[in-house]
């Protein structure tokens, strides 16, 4: 633990030595179980490697998996190192665990796999080995400069899959999106399928699997943390609604920073997740703390997802409702 000097307005969710010793109180440790029970990780965050303990864990459990593994980059999470490799070696370190999980899905459940587009092909290769893809989620993801000598990365995919395409949940009305209208038509005078606001014209949509409304976590948004690779609370609130009922489970096995447990827990499903990293850990007991009091998801308000920069408009929802 590290402290850092940050700007007034800077939101980031850190840890004091005292928080740091009561949150680590609150995670669970299965090394060495031969048999989880299924009451023991209900709501539980499980500070393991997740190799050490999956084979322990109840099968066919989780309505929902949400997977955002290391990608096949070099990239260091607090001390682990995590090395990019070849093609062929990315995938057998993906076929090393991606069974088990699958072992861990309700039959009728779904599963999200995340990667960008150097492991992208290895993704839709172990998860066409074991599941029925439906689709391809490409999530238009801003941040950085440019490359030099390469076109900038600005992508990521989400493998979406499920183990019986006859039975599965999917409530397409839980995720819609409200644009706004460019080219207001009108009919007799009236919007025709929009709405006229105070804030602006506005329709609701029914979502694509093209993703652009997405920032990621930032130093002023009250969700960030210093987990260098971070996913939005609004990407995986979209995966939930529609993939989850209300009550259900939804399973993360590289939980980072919490966002998959913090994001269920704000909508009314029961979480259970892994990360081996202790501080990452507590950052997301942490924030399941704060979702006590804060069940705010920024860019979900009223039941739909907002464009980026409609922050007003949506406040000023709020204030009316
Ligand atoms: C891409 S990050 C996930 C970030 C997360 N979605 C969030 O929003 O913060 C992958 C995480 O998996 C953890 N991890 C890597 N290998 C692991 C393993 N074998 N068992 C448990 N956790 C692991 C890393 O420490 C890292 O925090």
């Amino acid at each position: 633990m590290t402290e850092k000097e940050r700007a007034g307005r800077n939101q980031t969710i850190t840890l004091t030595a005292d928080e740091y010793i009561s949150f680590e109180g609150k995670l669970s440790d299965f090394k060495g179980k031969d048999n989880v029970e299924p009451d023991e990780i209900i709501n539980k965050t499980i500070n393991n490697d997740l190799l050490d303990v999956i084979d322990a864990f109840p099968k066919q459990f989780a309505d929902l998996i949400v997977i955002d593994p290391p990608y096949n980059l070099t990239k260091e999470f607090n001390g682990f190192l995590f090395k990019s490799s070849s093609q062929d070696q990315y995938l057998e370190y993906l076929r090393a665990w991606f069974p088990k999980m699958v072992s861990l899905l309700k039959p009728n459940g779904s599963l999200y796999l995340c990667g960008d587009w150097k492991c992208t092909s290895a993704s839709q290769q172990v998860m066409e080995e074991n599941l029925t893809v439906l689709n391809r989620i490409t999530w238009q993801r801003e941040k950085g400069r440019g490359a030099l000598h390469n076109w900038k990365n600005a992508m990521e995919d989400i493998w979406f899959a499920v183990k019986d395409t006859k039975n599965y949940y999917f409530d397409v009305e839980a995720v819609k999106q409200k644009k706004r209208v460019m080219a207001p038509y009108r009919d007799n005078g009236k919007p025709k399928d929009w709405e006229e606001t105070d804030e602006g014209n506005f329709r609701l949509t029914y979502p694509s699997n093209f993703w652009d409304d997405i920032s990621i976590p930032y130093w002023s948004m009250p969700e960030n943390t210093d987990h260098p690779t971070q996913k939005p609370e609004k990407l995986i609130a979209k995966l939930i609604l529609a993939s989850c009922p209300k009550n259900g489970l939804v399973f993360d096995p590289f939980l980072g920073s919490g966002t998959t447990s913090v994001v269920a827990k704000k909508l009314g499903r029961r979480y259970c997740g892994i990360e081996m990293n202790k501080e990452y850990a507590c950052w997301a007991e942490k924030r399941l703390a704060l979702a006590d009091t804060d069940k705010t998801i920024q860019g979900y308000t009223d039941g739909v997802f907002w464009e980026r920069n409609t922050l007003n408009a949506q406040q000023t929802k709020k204030v009316q409702r």
